[in-house]
């Protein structure tokens, strides 16, 4: 079976400083990938230039086979390509359901709902756990159920690959086994191929059937999680601080 997305050499340059370099990466539909490494060594960069927000210096990008590097943001989203954010955005001032719809809206470049639509946002609400919030301005949620509604929005456009950016930074063990169960159905029943940046080392652990690591801008660990965590490298770079 073709790879979902592959990266190839993917390169960016800030100035004279490289934030990802000649990162390769083969990924199969269907897979929950992790993506650790220490603070500032390009993992959101990496996320970026997939999703098109910024342009790689070098190297390609290549989704269910075809080059999307030099592809407009709502273009690659518009392929399947969804992602949350590090800092997450939602509107605060409108209801949990009216955000959502956002995201529905936005996808088909519509401003006036269907009912279809409306139906799919009621779906993604309840599969989020977002039902008793749904009338509540934004503002007024949990962080938890902030990072649920940022997941909500992005899912009710039926991504092929979610990217997901620190989505468990700042909860508490019980939200992290929330969210963890959910990352699960969203992956198993929908169908959806999930890479997550993740600092919670049990969660990615969980949760993944590989792991790369990036420190610096390359990647320089990938494989089954077990394997990852008795890396030496990776125990020197990153794991170290959190055994001893
Ligand atoms: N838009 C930008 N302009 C300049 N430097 C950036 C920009 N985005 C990220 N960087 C730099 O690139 C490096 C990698 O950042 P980032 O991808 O955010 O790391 P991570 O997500 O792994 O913490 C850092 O040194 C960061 O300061
Ligand atoms: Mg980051």
């Amino acid at each position: 079976m073709q790879d979902l997305l592959v990266l190839k050499k993917l390169t960016k340059y800030f100035g004279g400083v490289a934030a990802a370099k000649d990162v390769d990466l083969n990924l199969k539909g269907g897979m929950r990938l992790g993506i650790i490494g220490p603070n500032g060594a390009g993992k959101t960069t990496i996320f970026n230039m997939i999703t098109g927000e910024i342009k790689p210096s070098a190297g390609t990008i290549e989704f269910e086979g075809e080059p999307i590097h030099r592809l407009k943001p709502h273009h690659i989203s518009k392929k399947g390509i969804g992602r949350t954010f590090q800092i997450v955005r939602v509107f605060d001032e409108i209801p949990v359901y009216d955000n959502v719809l956002i995201g529905a809206l936005a996808k088909e470049l519509r401003f006036k709902p269907t009912q279809e639509q409306h139906r799919e946002v009621d779906e993604i609400i309840e599969m989020t756990g977002l039902q008793e919030y749904r009338e509540l301005n934004a503002e007024n949620l949990t962080v938890s159920a902030k990072k649920r509604v940022g997941l909500a929005t992005v899912l009710v456009t039926k991504p092929k690959l979610l990217l997901l950016d620190e989505l468990m930074a700042g909860l508490t063990f019980v939200e992290i086994d929330e969210i963890l169960e959910l990352l699960r159905k969203i992956n198993g029943e929908m169908g959806i191929t999930l890479v997550v940046v993740e600092h919670v080392m049990k969660a990615v652990m969980e949760l993944c059937e590989r792991i790369i690591v990036i420190s610096s801008g390359e990647k320089i660990a990938e494989g089954p999680p077990q394997e990852v965590a008795n890396n030496k490298k990776v125990i020197d770079v990153y794991l170290g601080e959190e055994r001893k």
